[in-house]
């Protein structure tokens, strides 16, 4: 392994806004995230499959009064993210290093305000494994309160296309739909919207240069 990669991984076990889901037990955290980890009562914010923590770290600094949590299984790079995060004080973000899979293992009923998914895998071969599939939307369906909204920001138009079926099949609510969300912000006259859309992640500036258009949707799922 390179030795920075194992620098980083020495470095976020030091770090008190990383925690690691190990699988074997049951999660403590479970049901007692606001209590024993963010320490208020605001609401909690996801970002799966956060990779460097953009979102995560973007949307703390904007909704001081809201709770964010990155999940993904490369410790290298929510590095990047939790080191900005210590550095900012933004007591309001966390990370968690697990795979999503097993994510209704670590939230209870009703602890979980909004999921976004940016920029996930489009797993060509294996839709089931998509963060959009109706298997991932039954365990957010265990965590996520009545209402609330599933962000999707992507360049992928296999993994878009395919969201927009899963809507439509299951008759979810769309909230937002921005089949190229660039060109929409043009007219977009919400500050806030045009500060949250700004938020590039890594792999949504890469996607950008190399002239992907950009899409998003977001809806709700109950
Ligand atoms: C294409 S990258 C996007 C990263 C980041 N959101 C961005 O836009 O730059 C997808 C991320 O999802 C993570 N990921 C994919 N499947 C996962 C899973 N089942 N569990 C945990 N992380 C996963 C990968 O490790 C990777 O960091």
């Amino acid at each position: 392994m390179p030795k920075d990669k194992l620098a980083r991984f020495a470095a976020i076990k030091t770090f008190e806004n990383v925690l690691e889901h190990r699988y074997l037990a049951d999660f403590p955290l479970k049901g007692h995230w606001h209590r024993d980890f963010f320490k208020n009562d605001h609401p909690l914010v996801l970002e799966l499959g956060c990779g460097k923590g953009e979102y995560s770290v973007g949307l703390a600094q904007l909704y001081p009064q809201k709770n964010f949590l990155g999940l993904d299984i490369k410790g290298n790079r929510m590095f990047i993210g939790a080191r900005q995060a210590l550095q900012q004080n933004l007591n309001n973000v966390g990370f968690l290093r697990t795979r999503i899979d097993f994510v209704a293992d670590l939230f209870a009923e009703n602890e979980v305000d909004e999921i976004w998914l940016t920029f996930s895998d489009p797993q060509p071969q294996k839709p089931k494994k998509r963060l959009s599939s109706s298997l991932f939307i039954q365990r957010y369906r265990s965590f996520l309160k009545p209402g609330g909204t599933v962000h999707m920001k992507t360049d992928n138009d296999l993994l878009f296309d395919f969201t927009m079926e899963e809507i439509a099949t299951h008759g979810y609510s769309i909230v937002d739909y921005r089949p190229d969300l660039y060109a929409s912000l043009s007219t977009e006259t919400d500050p806030l919207k045009l500060t949250i859309f700004s938020i590039k992640t890594h792999y949504e500036a890469l996607f950008h240069v190399k002239g992907h258009v950009i899409k998003y949707v977001s809806f709700t799922i109950h």
